[in-house]
């Protein structure tokens, strides 16, 4: 028992001493920004636990992070893992100076125990940005397995050859899936992508020039497999070659010209009481009533004509009708009408006529008697009982 309790007092202790560590960074605007969240760092305050319980430096670890007091994190920044086997990364390129705090959950998904740790970014204005950047696709990647820096150190390189400059930085990397992609087959060989962006103050390369020609832009609208232009092929490892076709080259020198958008103070120019207009200028609508009213009108009159033509005027009469029936069968129909007028006539000079069986009671509303429709004829008892009786009658009197 104690034991056990002791376990329970260390989980806490552990759990509250998890607080407190704290990492700070400055970057610079416009330029890539990654930080690796390694589970080992987290499981350094989890250890304490895996004496009690084993080896546990295999836990899951699922990380949850947001800017501090709000739910999710800033616009610019990214967090991905793919696996709660795999290390955490937090990405992105800020795009304006200013100071993000981020809370960094990590939560050991077989103990549940949490770890906490702030994460202060300070960015700050860049001092040499980059005015050629371009922006290249790699179809055989993962977003994983481009952000440590070892690989992205690869991907430069290949990437400085092809440019034929040192001075090149990493500018922005994105998932393609956040750029419309498509979730990939889960078969070995399909990739989600990668755009890569990179930046330099040397201007683009022959080769990379090659991309604004319009031979190029032909093989790429035509479907045939588009190679590297002529003797641009640099890459090394087959995973981070390029697709040429997806190379886009900018040049952030020449910023577009945006019209100046004028700031007011928010509020109207005081101009004295508003003095509605006394004469308003005069307008013809004649030729909006003769579409809106008369025209419909007179279709409407027309139709009305027509319909009346089609119903009245081109009606067959009686006598056109009894013209056309043969006299034998005229013959049938009148001695049908006679004989059953005659019928009615006689039936309605009968001395006492019976009431119409509908009307006779089936049974005895107070006594409760049933009586057949056919014996019922007898007068003594009133056709209609039930609409005479108070109603009270049939309750016991209190
Ligand atoms: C980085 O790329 C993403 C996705 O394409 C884009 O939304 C973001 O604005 C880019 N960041 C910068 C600073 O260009």
């Amino acid at each position: 028992m104690a034991g056990k309790w002791s376990r329970v007092f260390l989980l806490a202790v552990c759990a509250v001493s998890l607080l407190g560590a704290e990492v700070k960074v400055s970057i610079p605007v416009g330029k890539l920004f990654t930080h690796e969240l390694m589970r080992e760092t987290f499981q350094i305050y989890i250890e304490p636990l895996s004496k009690l319980y084993g080896n546990f430096y295999d836990d899951p670890i699922v990380f949850k992070c947001n800017l501090q007091n709000f739910p999710d994190l800033p616009e610019w920044l990214r967090f991905t893992q793919r696996h709660p086997y795999d290390n955490g990364f937090l990405y992105g390129t800020p795009a304006a100076p200013g100071n993000n705090i981020i809370e960094i959950f990590a939560i050991n998904k077989r103990s549940y125990v949490t770890a906490k740790q702030i994460l202060t970014i300070a960015i700050v204005l860049d001092k040499n940005p980059l005015p050629y950047q371009a922006e290249f696709f790699i179809q055989l990647r993962e977003i994983e397995k481009v952000l440590p820096s070892a690989v992205q150190e690869e991907i430069k390189q290949d990437l400085q050859r092809l440019w034929g400059s040192e001075a090149l930085e990493v500018v922005n990397v994105t998932n393609a899936l956040d750029r419309g992609g498509r979730v990939p087959l889960p078969i070995a060989g399909h990739f989600e992508g990668v755009y890569f962006k990179v930046g330099s103050k040397q201007y683009f390369s022959e080769c990379l020039q090659k991309v604004l020609t319009p031979e190029h832009q032909r093989q790429c609208t035509s479907r045939t497999r588009v190679k590297a232009p002529g003797g641009c092929n640099f890459c090394n490892i087959p995973s981070n070659c390029i697709t040429w076709c997806k190379t886009e080259l900018f040049n952030v020198s020449k910023p577009k010209p945006t019209p100046a958008l004028i700031m007011g103070s928010g509020i109207l120019e005081s101009g004295g009481d508003f003095n509605p207009p006394e004469f308003s200028p005069e307008r013809d609508f004649f030729l909006d009533y003769i579409i809106t009213v008369i025209v419909p009108l007179i279709l409407a009159i027309i139709l009305c004509l027509l319909l009346s033509y089609i119903m009245y005027c081109r009606r067959e009469g009686v006598e056109k009708r009894n013209k056309k029936t043969t006299e034998i069968q005229m013959y049938h129909h009148h001695t049908i009408h006679g004989t059953s007028d005659e019928l009615r006539m006689m039936a309605g000079s009968r001395d006492v006529p019976p009431p119409p069986l509908s009307t006779l009671p089936m049974f005895n509303f107070r006594t409760g008697e049933r009586v057949s429709p056919l014996e019922g004829t007898s007068p003594t008892i009133p056709l209609i009982m039930a609409h005479h009786e108070p109603y009270s009658d049939t309750l016991p009197r209190k």
